[in-house]
């Protein structure tokens, strides 16, 4: 303690030279995984491809999780505006005992900095103490062009539910003008949600500083060997599965997943639910004096290239309404300026690229989002009730806690904030 003041002192004077920035941590110990979001602000235009090289994920993953239409000709190749904001699907991981995603590679370009890849880049979604450290960069002034970099990129999936429900976290990089409320109506949520979900003691925010958002979603009841165990889709979004031959939706009516046939699938193993004529989604409903029989083919999961398909039937008290889908949008190319989706843009005029080469995406025929409800008309089905995840991690959120400073030799400062019984805790990055 005697040896940490002096260094707690200087950090105290040296305040107003410094950019705060805290981040929630979720710390874990099983090498399990869970779907995530990143919300990420285009720091200049980019093609859809190249947003999508940027974080190396599936551009028709990119563009379902913002329910933005696949179906226009070369979506691909459209160019969305600087300033977007997008929500990047991730896997969030567990690496040395904290959740993160470090499944992003970038490949530097002639001038940048560890600095301008992790403010401008990406975003402030990681900084560039910790691309330094997850790269052990020794002099980050000497920076080889061409050096592919892991960019560690914050998530969270506190089992992948909120209050007892089904959710995603969304990592959400604080811009400048955001309030707590402001975030928390956004996104349909509390200022106390947000407030015990990332252990905070007074809801005040800083730029910079980035917070683990629930997402009211739809959860997937897939077997554990199913490569798609766990599917968890937002509500109002879609995802692709199943080596691009199965779309799932999620809301609005209800958080119910929803699968169907990804439309011009190619190769893909039978969407046919055995011992009957229904395709995967099908619905049939049955005004009987008991009720409804309603039967239904739904999706089971991915396992070893076969797409698993489950028939049931219930008796339900009332026919189920007509089906909804997410409303699609198509691909934004400009941003509404008093839309929440537009963060005063300031772009760095810069040639995109740098982004690892875009991972096979090659969309398999042209994919279309169901805009409007089928002729198929009745749906619901319960069948798929998934059980409803619990956790506990708001009761966790006692903020009283307390620093310790590490100071590194190259006058990094990183304070930790450790909560309560130490369930969560709060990194602060600071760099000079
Ligand atoms: C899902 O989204 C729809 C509209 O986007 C909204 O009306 C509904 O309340 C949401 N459901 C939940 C559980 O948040
Ligand atoms: C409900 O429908 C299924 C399939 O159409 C049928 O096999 C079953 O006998 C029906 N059950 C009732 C109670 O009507
Ligand atoms: C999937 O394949 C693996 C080996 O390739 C095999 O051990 C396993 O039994 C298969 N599972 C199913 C459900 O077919
Ligand atoms: C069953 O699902 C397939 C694929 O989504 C669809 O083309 C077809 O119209 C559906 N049939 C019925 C009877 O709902
Ligand atoms: C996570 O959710 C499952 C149910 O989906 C539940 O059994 C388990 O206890 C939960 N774990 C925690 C730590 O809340």
């Amino acid at each position: 303690m005697a040896l940490l003041f002096p260094t707690l002192l200087f950090y105290l004077l040296s305040l107003p030279l410094l950019v705060l920035s805290k981040s929630t941590i979720e710390p874990c110990s099983v090498s399990d995984s869970c779907n995530a979001l990143v919300g990420y602000t285009l720091y200049t235009e980019l093609k859809v491809s190249e947003v999508a090289a940027l974080f190396q994920v599936d551009p028709v993953a990119l563009l379902n999780a913002n329910a933005i239409d696949i179906s226009i000709p070369d979506v691909d190749n459209h160019i969305l505006p600087a300033g977007l904001f997008l929500k990047i699907p991730t896997i969030c991981s567990c690496t040395d005992g904290i959740r993160k995603s470090v499944s992003t590679r970038y490949k530097t370009r002639p001038s940048d900095t560890l600095s301008s890849i992790a403010d401008t880049v990406y975003a402030g979604l990681a900084s560039a103490d910790q691309i330094r450290e997850a790269n052990s960069i020794t002099d980050p002034s000497v920076l080889e062009v061409g050096q592919i970099l892991v960019i560690p990129l914050p998530c969270t999936c506190f089992n992948s539910s909120d209050n007892f429900l089904p959710a995603i976290y969304l990592s959400y990089v604080v811009l400048v003008g955001d309030t707590v409320p402001g975030i928390a109506a956004r996104y349909s949520t509390t200022v106390t949600d947000i407030m015990n979900v990332n252990a905070m003691g007074t809801p005040v925010v800083r730029a910079g500083d980035i917070l683990a958002i629930p997402l009211p979603a739809c959860a997937s009841s897939f077997p554990r060997y199913a490569s798609d165990h766990g599917l968890t889709v937002a509500n109002g979004s879609y995802a692709i599965t199943a080596s691009h031959c199965v779309q799932c939706s999620c809301g609005p009516g209800n958080l119910n997943l929803y699968c169907t046939p990804a439309s011009l699938a190619v190769s893909c193993s039978s969407m046919q639910c055995r011992g009957s004529n229904l395709m995967l989604g099908n619905v049939t409903a049955q005004a009987t004096s008991a009720g409804c029989n309603v039967t239904s083919c739904s999706y089971g999961g991915f396992v070893n290239g076969t797409i698993l398909t489950t028939l049931s039937t219930s008796l339900q008290p009332r026919c189920p309404g007509p089906l909804q889908f997410p409303s699609v949008v198509p691909p934004p190319t400009f941003v509404n300026p008093d839309s929440f989706l537009a963060p005063s843009p300031s772009p760095i005029p810069s040639q995109p690229g740098g982004a690892m080469p875009t991972p096979k995406t090659s969309f398999p025929g042209t994919f279309s989002l169901p805009g409007v409800s089928p002729a198929s008309g009745p749906a619901g089905s319960t069948s798929q009730a998934s059980p409803i995840k619990q956790l506990n991690h708001f009761v966790n959120a006692i903020n009283v806690g307390f620093f310790c400073e590490l100071l590194s030799q190259e006058g990094m400062q990183q304070d930790f904030l450790i909560a309560g019984n130490g369930f969560q805790f709060m990194i602060n990055d600071a760099h000079l």
